[in-house]
């Protein structure tokens, strides 16, 4: 069974018509996009605002039409995927290098859906490194006080050369060894000059769709 598509084909059951949609990024929302490109074939009315480049390709080949972020005030929904997704439905974001746009797209939503695997579903956050989107201009001094945190932060590399976010930003992946205090890692991450963003979405999720290998889907609110 491919948990993945699973749940990412039940999220689209929360879609209406006449909704503009906040379209995630990645391998789980991918199966919730094609879903969403059939039922636009059938019919179905809705806008996209996409959270990457990679998710704006895929939506024009899928006949899913698209708004821009600066069109739009609020969202009606937000489907998008995760790396890690704690019991009190706290996220890790960013393993695709799109965390930015994906919240920034979330914090406008009425509803924010995550659709993930079994894998994903945890007891507490950082077994995943924390991507942090960072500033390319002297950027060994951003992850030097990042590390401050109590974490080891890794530059992103793609091909032999840093990793470039659809912002032209650098990625840096932070390993912890657990997160105690989610918020407080969010803000004082979000405080040093140089850091863009942090994956880490507190109080954001709404919903979350897990898919098992055994076929089950699981819906938590
Ligand atoms: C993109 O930057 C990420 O936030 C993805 O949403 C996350 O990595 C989940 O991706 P998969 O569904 O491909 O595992």
């Amino acid at each position: 069974m491919n948990a993945k598509k699973l749940a990412g084909e039940k999220a689209i059951e929360y879609v209406k018509d006449g909704m503009h949609l906040g379209l995630g990024t990645g391998s789980t929302v991918y199966w919730s996009l094609v879903k969403l490109g059939e039922l636009i074939r059938k019919g179905l009315d809705i806008k996209g605002v996409p959270t990457s480049k990679n998710t704006e390709k895929l939506s024009m080949e899928l006949g899913i039409p698209l708004v821009s972020l600066s069109s739009i005030n609020e969202l009606d929904l937000t489907i998008d995927g995760a790396d890690e997704a704690s019991t009190n439905f706290e996220l890790i974001k960013g393993g695709g290098g799109a965390l930015l746009r994906e919240k920034m797209v979330a914090s406008i939503s009425k509803r924010f859906i995550i659709v993930i695997d079994e894998t994903k579903y945890v007891t507490s956050l950082g077994q995943f490194p924390l991507p942090v989107e960072i500033v390319q201009f002297g950027w060994e001094v951003t992850c030097n006080q990042i590390s401050k945190l109590g974490c080891k932060p890794k530059l992103r590399m793609e091909n032999n050369a840093p990793f470039i976010t659809d912002n032209k930003n650098y990625i840096v992946d932070c390993y912890f060894e657990k997160i105690q205090d989610t918020k407080e890692v969010n803000n004082t991450l979000n405080m040093i000059p140089g850091v863009v963003e942090n994956g880490l979405f507190v109080k954001m999720a709404d919903v979350i769709v897990i898919g098992g290998s055994n076929g089950n889907v699981n819906t938590l609110l």
